[in-house]
């Protein structure tokens, strides 16, 4: 699916949230500067704005690893493992499990070993236009028909 604007990358954000629950877990992948980040701060803003709360800063947590969010009764931890190298070092951190009472936001998930649940794969690429991109979704779980819904 072509991703036209930032704005239509707001709006398919949305149609995640609706479907996205506590305990669910999205990987990001992509190359560098695609819009990792980006769809995660809409899906962040978005969610705060449908709890009437205020949209905060969302960082790209590129050297803090982690940054997390309350928001109402959701808990969403945004992962940035780019500079993780091999599965010991991120085993040793202990900041990821499937098991958190959490959703979790994964950019570059590549070393995380994750066993069938409820995960979406998000695939970005770039465009033929500087504010085009392609998106494709690979889902496990209740997300295994996300990309006929959407
Ligand atoms: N349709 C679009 N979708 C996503 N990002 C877009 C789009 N059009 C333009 N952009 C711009 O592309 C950039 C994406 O940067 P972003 O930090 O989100 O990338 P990233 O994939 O998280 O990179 P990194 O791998 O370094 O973490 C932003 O400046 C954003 O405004
Ligand atoms: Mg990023």
């Amino acid at each position: 699916m072509i991703v036209k604007s930032l704005d239509h990358l707001n709006k398919i954000s949305e149609k995640i949230l609706k479907k996205l629950d506590k305990k669910d877990c999205l990987f990001l992948i992509g190359e560098i500067g695609v819009g990792k980040t980006t769809l995660t701060r809409y899906l962040i803003n978005n969610l705060q704005k449908q709890n009437g709360l205020n949209q905060t800063e969302v960082l790209s947590p590129t050297f803090n690893l982690l940054y997390e969010y309350e928001i109402s009764d959701f808990k969403i931890m945004h992962y940035d493992l780019y500079r993780i190298k091999e599965t010991k070092e991120l085993k040793h951190l202990g900041i990821f499990s499937e098991e958190l009472d959490a959703v979790k936001i994964v950019e570059w998930p590549d070393l995380i070993k994750t066993p069938p649940q409820d995960k979406l794969e998000i695939h970005l690429r770039y465009g033929e236009k500087e504010n085009k991109r392609e998106i494709e979704f690979k889902g496990q779980g209740k997300w295994e028909n996300f990309k006929n819904e959407i």
